[in-house]
Parts: C-alpha cells; structure tokens; sequence
C-alpha cells in the first residue's frame, strides 16, 4: 500500500494559459496532518479539486492509496472526505435530516442508519 494521497509532477495549465501548479510532488503518509498554504492564487483550490477527481491534471498523477485516480476514480471517493471552507447546509433540513443526508451519501445502509444518527447526534 502505498501514502494516502500522492502526487507525482502534478501540473495544472487552465485553457487560458494559467500555470496553478507546477510538477507538484506530495506524499502525505496515514497518520499526519499536512498543510497547504500560499497566498490566494497560489494554487491550493486547484491541488485539492485535483485530487478530489474533480480537474484533470494537465502533466503528472495523482495516487491515492497506491492507485492511480485516473484509472480508479472510485478509490478517491472510497477514501476522501472533503470539508469545504463555506458552511454547506440546507435550511429547510432539520439537524437529525441533515446528519441522514450526509450519512447516506457515505453509504450508510438502512438498517445501521437510525443507530449511527442517534450516536452522531448525542
Ligand atoms: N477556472 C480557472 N480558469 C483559469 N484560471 C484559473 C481558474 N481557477 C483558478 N485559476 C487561476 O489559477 C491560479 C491558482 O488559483 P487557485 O487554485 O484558486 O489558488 P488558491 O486557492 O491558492 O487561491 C490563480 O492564478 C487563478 O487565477
Ligand atoms: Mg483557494
């Protein structure tokens, strides 16, 4: 197995000629708690949405686990939780729907779902 999330030469060139980043190489190993920081437009949004799946690299890869994104997309959603700056919410959702909701979306199955509910809300 390899680091949980790997980048190797990770290169982003937006189509209108933008360099976010630049052969990027990161190893972040289980256990440690890793920072990004830079001043705005330093490039941080694009790493993260590259890692999330969610912008292609123009160079380079992205390994989660060993595995290479490109070629087992499911293994970033399998593995990755993303907690973005804004708060996301929906105000017409109570606060145990809003727990559901987030519950299903990680799989949950019906049956552990009322029990898991009750302990994230106590
Ligand atoms: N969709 C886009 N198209 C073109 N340029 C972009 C786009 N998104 C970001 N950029 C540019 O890429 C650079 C990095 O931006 P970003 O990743 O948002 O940096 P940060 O999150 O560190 O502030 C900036 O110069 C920004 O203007
Ligand atoms: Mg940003």
């Amino acid at each position: 197995m390899g680091a949980l999330v790997k980048t190797v030469n990770l290169t982003k060139v937006y189509p209108n000629g933008v360099r976010a980043n630049d052969a990027i190489n990161i190893s972040v190993e289980e256990g440690k708690i890793v920072g990004i920081i830079g001043p705005n437009g330093a490039g941080k949004t694009t790493l993260i949405r590259q890692i999330l799946g969610l912008l292609r690299p123009t160079e380079g890869r992205i390994e989660i686990l060993g595995e290479d994104i490109s070629k087992r997309p499911g293994i970033i959603r399998d593995n990755i939780g993303y907690c973005p700056q804004g708060i996301l919410y929906f105000p017409s959702l109570t606060v145990k729907e809003t727990v559901e909701f987030a519950l299903k979306f990680k799989g949950l199955k019906k049956e552990e779902l009322s029990q898991k509910i009750d302990k994230v809300l106590r």
